[in-house]
């Protein structure tokens, strides 16, 4: 019996969804179904359409005024382009972390608090437990629990990314998107980030965008393939990297292009 991924929360479910700038196409039909509890890696080329079709999930390409996208895209039974979607609401539930690191030029725990104080008006105890939980789980805490209040921009680049992290999950999210997350990073903090996305996919839908498939073949059960805006392929990662079914994903994954 194969169980229906559509039906399980935290799932991600991508129908008929086409993205252009402009006039420009950068995303074909896009149907694939993302599973929760889950790494799914998104491969392809530079210019494939990765970015855009990780920004689509929580509606970021909105902010681009020429950017338009048609379909759907379903998490828990809802369409994030409905028009009664809350966007706000949205972006806590799909956080997302990109390849700089962009904390707010304020104290550590100011990052991790700006969110559940803002949208949840959380104070005083029940903020504090929430800030250790997210920099715990963000694998964080012991090195920054005696410096709570110290800047952001402090911390090392490799820190700085895990508390984007933190602070994308202290609004409780059920999806974290990341783009690019590792790629300024060194093989020590790259291997940190990679050991913490293994250890949340017991809780969250992970999407990762990479550029590096050695990567993608270390962190992700599934990996998606996109080659000019087009699925190409979308299967278990070990599966695709071994026995690819397009000759596409075969020419892209032995570096034939790309
Ligand atoms: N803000 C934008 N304005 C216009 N075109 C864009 C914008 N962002 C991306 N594109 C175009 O959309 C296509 C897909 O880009 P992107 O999703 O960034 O690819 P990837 O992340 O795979 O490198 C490319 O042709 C790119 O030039
Ligand atoms: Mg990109």
């Amino acid at each position: 019996m194969t169980t229906d991924i559509r039906a399980l929360p935290g799932a991600v479910i991508v129908e008929r969804l086409s993205a252009w700038f402009g006039a420009t196409p950068a995303l074909h039909n896009i149907d694939v179904a993302i599973r929760p509890r889950s790494v799914t890696a998104l491969i392809g080329p530079s210019g494939s359409g990765k970015s855009t079709l990780l920004r689509s999930i929580n509606r970021l390409n909105d902010a681009l005024p020429t950017a338009r996208c048609t379909g759907r895209l379903l998490l828990d039974g809802e369409n994030v382009y409905d028009d009664a979607m809350d966007v706000s609401t949205l972006r806590q539930q799909v956080g997302m972390v990109f390849q700089r690191s962009n904390p707010f030029p304020r104290s550590i725990v100011g990052n991790v608090a700006y969110g559940p104080r803002l949208n949840r008006g959380q104070s005083g105890r029940a903020l504090d437990d929430t800030v250790e939980d997210a920099l715990r789980r963000a694998a964080l805490w012991d090195e920054v629990k005696d410096r709570l209040y110290d800047n952001a921009l402090t911390l090392s680049v490799g820190q700085q990314q895990r508390l984007c992290i933190a602070r994308a999950l202290a609004n409780r999210p059920s999806v974290l998107l990341l783009d690019e997350p590792t790629s300024a990073l060194d093989p020590q903090a790259t291997q940190r980030i990679e050991e913490l996305l293994y250890d949340l996919q017991q809780e969250l839908t992970i999407i990762i965008v990479t550029h590096n498939l050695h990567q993608a073949a270390r962190v992700s059960r599934r990996t998606i393939l996109l080659v000019d805006g087009v699925l190409v392929e979308e299967g278990a990662t070990d599966r695709m990297f071994t026995r690819p079914s397009d000759s596409r994903t075969e020419a892209f994954i032995t570096g034939r292009f790309g």
